[in-house]
């Protein structure tokens, strides 16, 4: 018999003691159980629900621990409580029957005194009036923080960035369903067989601007489980994501750098778009992640990469045409597919991430040639990352315009800081374009 709320409570704490994400935890956890697609669907809505909402879940659990603090608990313990708060607070589950199941759950994994512990907290978290309780604290941000399920970092960020209301919008955003694209791989199948494959398997979907790219609009089996996907005819990659290969706009002989690849989305994009000619030289510094994307475009039928565990911000070969620099990020434009991603902020890595992002553009300029093409994009809303990184990148390269096929204009003045080349590059937002929070530029070597 298995138990959701229990195998959920362990992905979550796998999240919670690695940087795994929410899938890779859920694959780690399930990919040895043989389970009705139904059951792992339930499971997949348990992580992603609660882990969505742990700020304001932990705001809950704290009220009714009476005296110990939530970090002090067992890490399993902590996380049956946070799904049985989940159930009851925001899954409509009638509060006795999810007090009842994890009561059960934790009397068997860890015996009566944690199991009467559970039920008292949970028994108490019934009664806790969420709204009440918000709008008793003074803060703001707190306040928001709570009512929206994000970090007060971003809260203070988005709002500087964009004003109340817009931020607001972008956070309600982020608390929505994952969106679906399914992006064709043409080096396997042509777009329309796809299109009708999705519809033979009930999956309903809409164009979008760019031809390969479908959004999926509702489904009876999520289309990553589908055979299609696992012989390489199509790939889920998000719309904005997309985009950039189409800014980067590949030749079919020229020589492509890629200079932080894995897991390879864009790159097989890339070679879709190249017809597999020329080269395209894929670098990353994760030898795992390195060896997955292998495996990944051997099913994808890419045959013009040359694979290299390199720093991206070093390596050096010269004389290429154009170079793709899609560097790590805050990834906070992906909230919304990747929820645990807003509790792991940490003010040192972000300063150190953008160190790594700069050092790549100067080795972008430093290997391409004369008159070369660098895109710089990011999947992260923050104007340091982006803005001010093309601003820092200008001084060697001359900003060229993106046409806004999907997305908007740039920021233009952040904390008095002004970015003139704001008309130049394109952003996309989850409230805006139902899509990650991209920010895309193209430079020129001159
Ligand atoms: C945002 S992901 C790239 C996504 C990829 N372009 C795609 O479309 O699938 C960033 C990648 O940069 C890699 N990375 C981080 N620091 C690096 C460095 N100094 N040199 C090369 N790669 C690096 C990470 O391992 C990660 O795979």
């Amino acid at each position: 018999m298995i138990y959701t709320q229990e195998v959920a409570a362990e992905v979550l704490q796998i999240i919670d003691e690695t940087l795994l994400s929410e899938k890779e935890a859920l694959k780690k956890r399930l990919s040895e159980m043989k389970l009705d697609y139904k059951v792992r669907a339930s499971i997949h809505a348990y992580v992603f629900e609660t882990e969505k909402r742990k700020n304001v879940i932990d705001f809950i659990i704290s009220k009714c621990l009476k005296g110990k603090k939530i970090e002090e608990l067992d890490p399993l313990f902590r996380n049956l409580l946070r799904v049985g708060v989940y159930e009851m607070h925001f899954k409509g589950v009638h509060p006795a029957l999810a007090t009842d199941s994890i009561v059960r759950i934790v009397k068997r994994r860890f015996g009566g005194k944690l199991a009467s512990l559970a039920n008292a907290v949970l028994r108490r978290a019934e009664f806790v009036n969420l709204e009440r309780e918000i709008r008793k604290l003074k803060d703001e941000i707190r306040q928001l923080a709570l009512q929206y399920y994000h970090p007060e970092w971003f809260v203070k960020y988005a709002i500087e960035l964009l004003g109340k209301d817009e931020a607001v919008k972008l956070m309600m955003a982020n608390n929505e369903k994952q969106i679906v694209y399914i992006r064709v791989n043409e080096l396997k199948a042509s777009v329309e067989s796809v299109r009708r494959y999705l519809e033979q398997n009930k999956v309903e979907v809409e164009e979008t601007p760019l031809p390969e790219v479908f959004k999926v609009l509702s489904y009876e089996r999520a289309p990553a489980s589908l055979d299609w996907h696992s012989e390489g005819k199509f790939v889920i990659q998000d719309l904005a994501s997309a985009f950039v290969a189409h800014v980067l706009d590949p030749q079919p002989d020229e020589v492509i750098l890629d200079l932080a690849s894995a897991p390879g989305l864009k790159a097989s994009h890339i070679a879709m778009l190249m017809e597999n000619g020329g080269k395209i030289i894929a670098v990353d510094n994760s030898e795992d992640r390195l060896r997955r994307m292998r495996a990944k475009m051997k099913e994808l039928g890419v045959r013009n990469i040359e694979y290299k565990l390199a720093d991206g911000t070093k390596f050096y070969v010269g004389d290429v045409d154009r170079v793709l620099v899609d560097p790590p990020c805050s990834s906070t434009g992906s909230f919304r597919n990747y929820p645990c991603v807003k509790w792991r902020f940490d003010e040192r890595k972000y300063r150190e991430t953008i160190r790594v992002q700069r050092n790549m553009i100067k080795n972008a300029f430093r290997n391409l040639k004369e008159g070369g093409t660098l895109v710089y994009s990011t999947c992260s809303i923050t104007f340091d990352e982006n803005e001010e990184n093309v601003l820092f990148a200008s001084q060697f390269f001359k900003v060229e315009e993106v046409e806004p096929v999907i997305g908007v204009r740039g920021i233009r003045i952040f904390r008095n800081r002004e970015f003139p080349f704001w008309d130049k590059v394109v952003r996309t937002f989850p409230h805006l374009h139902d899509c990650v929070g991209f920010f895309i530029s193209k430079l020129k070597k001159v």
